[in-house]
């Protein structure tokens, strides 16, 4: 019966309780939230709320509770060396230190590992902390993209053809970033399509899992602002239609070799998940970014297919030990679509005009429904401003999937949103075709 500490308060996290509830080895789950979540305080012996960055708070509960282990949900704690922390009261963790926390949270770390362990994926880019020679590498590029290097909750990429037009507003907008965060990377912009490989590593051990693919447009056809992400599918053969068997393989390649990169430089093993952020191009598959945590949504696609106990396969990434264990997912599809306020993704006054605002959630039918970023009060369930309820629908074909998500979604009732073309025969249609197209086929 261990005693398992849970940091994170979204839907992410709320299929990772879930994940954990339903382990054979009968833990008992203790959550540390930011703000409180009604589906993880419920599937929890004890809740505790406070910020991410408040290492002493997250330590002492996890010593009062007698921990065995902690699982950390998103970017933040991380961020701010929550692994470190309980590691120095003895509690082990899955999830990667701060140091190799920079997989995610430093861009430039990142592609700097791989130039300097010979990895392939990178894009050709520079990181810039002076104006210096800055306009050159954008006129060597046919089109770029840019980052700040640090957490920018998915929303602080930029990118030609969808943020900017010309390499002038480029430039302006590099010395922007300059100005407010001391350095911007350029990369080269590739042409294709994405995918979420989202791998569980023990530091030397990486086990991949269903492939999953993820909306980040706010609106249909993939229309409006960039946003933390709308809704993900995966197929029953775990892969994706636009995908070549080789493009899976270089992504799980990469992922190998990069966890074995970050051992050689920090003499720490990675022990926790590291999804990438792929790109199929028509030379195969490039990397746009990793994450050091599940993604969300696409946990909420991937955990409640896993056969394997959760509790063991946290067990075996501690031990480092998960050669030894068989990770099995049921070979079904999956649709998780986000309902959100109407203004979420758009101008601060129209989130707030629909943030705070009450919602009904009736009955979901067969989906699953995982809160995200919702504020349960006595009188009932109100938005914030950001992604508020997850729901998964989950059947032998995508078709059933999603009309399982759609029913469910139809049962959030307020002032809400959805996008409904996640997981349509359209929308896949669109990414087949435009794979053939790049790659002449
Ligand atoms: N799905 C995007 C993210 O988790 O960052």
């Amino acid at each position: 019966m261990p005693n398992i500490l849970l940091v994170g308060n979204g839907a992410r996290e709320h299929a990772m309780a879930e994940a954990i509830a339903r382990s054979a080895r009968h833990p008992r789950l203790f959550s540390f939230m930011k703000a409180n979540n009604p589906g993880i305080a419920s599937l929890s012996e004890k809740i505790r709320l406070g910020g991410y960055a408040d290492l002493a708070a997250i330590t002492g509960f996890a010593r009062e509770q007698k921990i065995d282990f902690a699982v950390i949900g998103p970017e933040d704690p991380l961020n701010h060396g929550v692994v470190d922390a309980l590691a120095q009261i003895g509690i082990p963790a899955v999830g990667p230190n701060q140091s190799l926390a920079r997989l995610e949270t430093s861009k430039a770390f990142t592609r700097h590992l791989l130039d300097k362990y010979n990895i392939p994926g990178n894009p050709r880019f520079q990181v810039f902390t002076s104006p210096e020679g800055m306009k050159d590498f954008l006129n060597a590029l046919d089109a770029v993209v840019l980052k700040p290097d640090g957490l920018t909750g998915g929303k602080g990429v930029l990118v030609q053809g969808d943020h900017f037009a010309t390499k002038d507003e480029a430039l302006a907008l590099c010395e922007q970033i300059l100005k407010d965060s001391g350095s911007v990377i350029v990369e080269e912009k590739f042409d294709g399509e994405e995918f979420s490989l989202q791998c569980l590593c023990d530091g030397k051990t990486v086990a991949g899992t269903p492939l999953v693919q993820d909306h980040k447009r706010r609106f249909d056809g993939d229309q409006g602002p960039n946003t933390g992400g709308m809704g993900s599918y995966s197929l029953p053969d775990h892969s994706l239609p636009f995908l070549k068997p080789s493009d899976i393989e270089e992504g799980l390649d990469i992922t190998r070799r990069v966890a074995a990169a970050l051992l050689a430089e920090t003499g720490n093993p990675y022990k926790g998940v590291m999804y990438g952020g792929f790109i199929a191009t028509k030379n195969g598959a490039r990397l746009l970014e990793y994450n050091a945590r599940f993604g969300d949504p696409e946990a909420m696609n991937i955990l409640p297919l896993l056969k394997t106990d959760f509790v063991d396969v946290c067990r075996h990434i501690i031990d480092g030990t998960l050669d030894r264990l068989e990770i099995a997912f049921d070979a079904k599809a999956t649709v998780c679509r986000y309902v959100v306020p109407k203004g979420y993704g758009l101008p601060a006054d129209h989130v707030d005009a629909a943030a705070k605002a009450r919602i009904e959630v009736g009955d979901v039918g067969d989906a699953r429904l995982y809160y995200s970023s919702v504020d349960k009060r006595d009188d009932g369930l109100y938005l914030s401003a950001s992604r508020a309820v997850g729901i998964v629908g989950i059947a032998d074909t995508l078709a059933a999937a999603r009309r399982i998500a759609e029913a469910g979604v139809r049962a959030v009732k307020g002032p809400v949103a959805y996008r409904a073309d996640i997981g349509t025969d359209a929308l896949i249609q669109k990414r087949i075709d435009h794979m053939k197209k790049i790659r002449n086929e």
